[in-house]
This record gives structure tokens, sequence and C-alpha cells, in this order.
């Protein structure tokens, strides 16, 4: 069983104000958000210091040895130093992807009244959008009560007050049609599979669209890929879902997708001199026609074959 889950997440949000947090994990501290952590993480390309990046961070940890079931789902574990730097430093230096992906549904972004985001972690790239769309009413909604906590603190030193938050479990969603959009940002692929979570979205919030950032193949094709870090002794799944299948899904609920963008990072990300753990890079090959460059976003022996997909009710 893994330690943060709704109920187990709260054992960590004892700490008084959030100024410390207990790993519950590894048991030790963690330092305060507001400034150690975002300050010594920070970088002018929005990552944090060190050997990993988003979505690196994320720890779809299973203590046992299947990584194919979807209790997996439930078994994110680590709340570590560098998982929360992940989350909070995105606050102060959005991430690239993030700017894309608001630019990609920017148009259903205005037209909407209440949009949810699953998994949004701390709420950091939700509070972008938020930002961004100040007439539209966000909630950032995950699993893990901590990371809620913390986003609702930096959120009320903000003054965001189109932004709140909720915890959820997208596994278990509750029926409700109060929101028009969902979107979710670099959380699908590290769930075990695509069509539960997509049949929840479908079934339980029946959205007008649903905007996903994760990692998708143009073709027939779906991998189930499990992730294990020998040396740190972590798993999690870096999952490559096929477009068609998704399309497929889709039909099946009476939606469609409306459009897919690959997300093509317009910076250069430097390979981590730690090869043992997980951590995005680019490496840049001349496409084609020779006339341009293009960069290959690569994690550990992984290639990261990003896209944004817009999906509509039919
Ligand atoms: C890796 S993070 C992505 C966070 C954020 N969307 C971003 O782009 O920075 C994935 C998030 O999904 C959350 N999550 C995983 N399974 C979930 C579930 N079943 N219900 C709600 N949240 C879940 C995790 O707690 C984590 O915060």
């Amino acid at each position: 069983m893994g330690l943060l889950s709704p109920s187990r997440g709260d054992a960590v949000a004892h700490a008084p104000c959030c100024s410390v947090i207990m790993d519950p994990c590894r048991m030790r501290m963690a330092p305060r958000i507001e400034d150690s952590v975002i300050a010594s993480h920070e970088n002018p390309e929005g990552r944090p210091r060190g050997p990993r990046s988003w979505p690196d961070h994320a720890r779809l940890v299973k203590t046992g040895s299947e990584m194919d079931s979807k209790k997996a789902a439930d078994d994110w574990t680590s709340f570590d130093e560098r998982q929360l730097a992940y989350h909070t430093t995105q606050w102060k230096n959005p991430k690239e992807s993030t700017k894309a992906f608001e630019a990609f549904i920017a148009h259903r972004l205005d037209g909407s009244r209440r949009i949810i985001d699953l998994g949004a972690g701390t709420g950091a790239a939700t509070a972008f959008l938020a930002g961004r769309h100040p007439a539209t009413d966000f909630v950032a909604a995950d699993y893990v009560s901590d990371f809620l906590r913390i986003g609702e603190n930096v959120a009320k030193n903000q003054g965001l007050d189109n932004l709140a938050f909720r915890q959820l479990d997208w596994m278990e969603m509750p029926e409700t049609t109060e929101f028009d959009g969902v979107v979710s940002l670099q959380t699908l692929s590290w769930l075990p599979e695509p069509v539960e979570p997509l049949v929840q979205v479908f079934t339980k919030l029946k959205p007008e669209w649903f905007a996903l950032t994760s990692l998708f193949y143009e073709g027939d094709i779906s991998c189930t890929i499990s992730v294990h870090e020998h040396v740190t002794g972590q798993r999690f799944f870096y999952n490559v879902y096929a477009i068609p299948e998704i399309r497929r899904v889709c039909a099946e609920h009476g939606y469609h997708i409306a459009s897919t963008k690959r997300f093509e990072i317009g910076i250069d990300l430097e390979k981590p001199d730690n090869l043992d753990a997980m951590g995005t890079y680019t490496r840049r090959v001349v496409t084609e026609s020779s006339d341009t460059i293009e960069r290959l976003q690569i994690s550990g022996p992984i290639l990261m074959p990003w896209h944004m997909l817009l999906i509509e009710r039919s």
C-alpha cells in the first residue's frame, strides 16, 4: 500500500501552517516551500535544479511487483524534496509546456464558466491558466491533500480569487455537472492505463470539453512502460497511449478528438549527470527537409512524445 492517498495524505499535513512537511516515507523534514524550496530549485527554465524535472518527479510507486494493476493509481507515495520542488517551482516559473497548453486551449478557457484540473498537484499550472483567464473559475483537484494545502497558501498570497482547491480521487469521481471544461496536465501517462480515467470524466463530469497533455502516439500502438530506478528503488509508469485508442474511447461515450498538437519544446535542456535517475533533457536533430532543428525530449532511456489533445462532446 502506498502512504499517500486522501486519508493517508492527511498524515503529512499536520505540520503547522505548512511550515514544515514530514515526509511520511522517509521521515525527514522538507523545507518551507515559500522560500528555500522555490529559491534553491528554480532556474530560468522553470525546472528544478538537479537531475530531474517533471514529470520525472512523479512517484507512482508500487510497493509490490505488479505495475499493471489499477490499484497502482493509488500508490503515489513519495513526497520528497525534489517532488515538492517540481510542484512549487512552477508557481514562479511556469513550464514551457504549460504555456503551450494554455495557447492550445485558450479559446475554450475563455468561453467556459468553470473548469476542473485533475491531478493538479499544488495547482501551479492551474494557477497559470487562472491568471490568464480571470473571468473563468478554476478548481485544482488532486487526491494528495498536502499538495492542495500548499497550493491554497500560495494562491492566497497571490490573491488569485478565481482558483479553488478540492480533494478528489479521479478513479472515484463524484457525479457533478458543475464543470463545463476539464483539463489534466502531465498525469494520464503516469496512471496505469487511460480508459477508466477517461470514462470517469465522460460519465461522471460530462463536460463540454476535456483537454490534456501526456505521452501519445499518432499510430494505433500503446505502450505500457514500467520504469524501475534500481538505485532509488522507485517504480512508476511512463505510458504512451495510441491516439486512435483514445479516439475509440471518446466515440463510445459521445465525444471526439477535436484537435491534437505535438508539444515541441523551444529551449534546450541539459543532460543530467546522474544516469540512474529519470530526468528530461533535449537533443537537437535536423528535420527531414534539413532546414529546421527539432528537439527530441528524452528521459532516462525513453523518448518523450508529448502531445496535447482537445476532446469535445459530439
Ligand atoms: C505528476 S503530477 C502532475 C501535476 C500537475 N498537473 C503538473 O502538471 O504539474 C500528477 C498528479 O496526479 C495526482 N494523482 C495521481 N493519481 C490521482 C488520482 N487517482 N486522483 C487524483 N489525483 C491523482 C498526483 O497526486 C500528482 O499530484
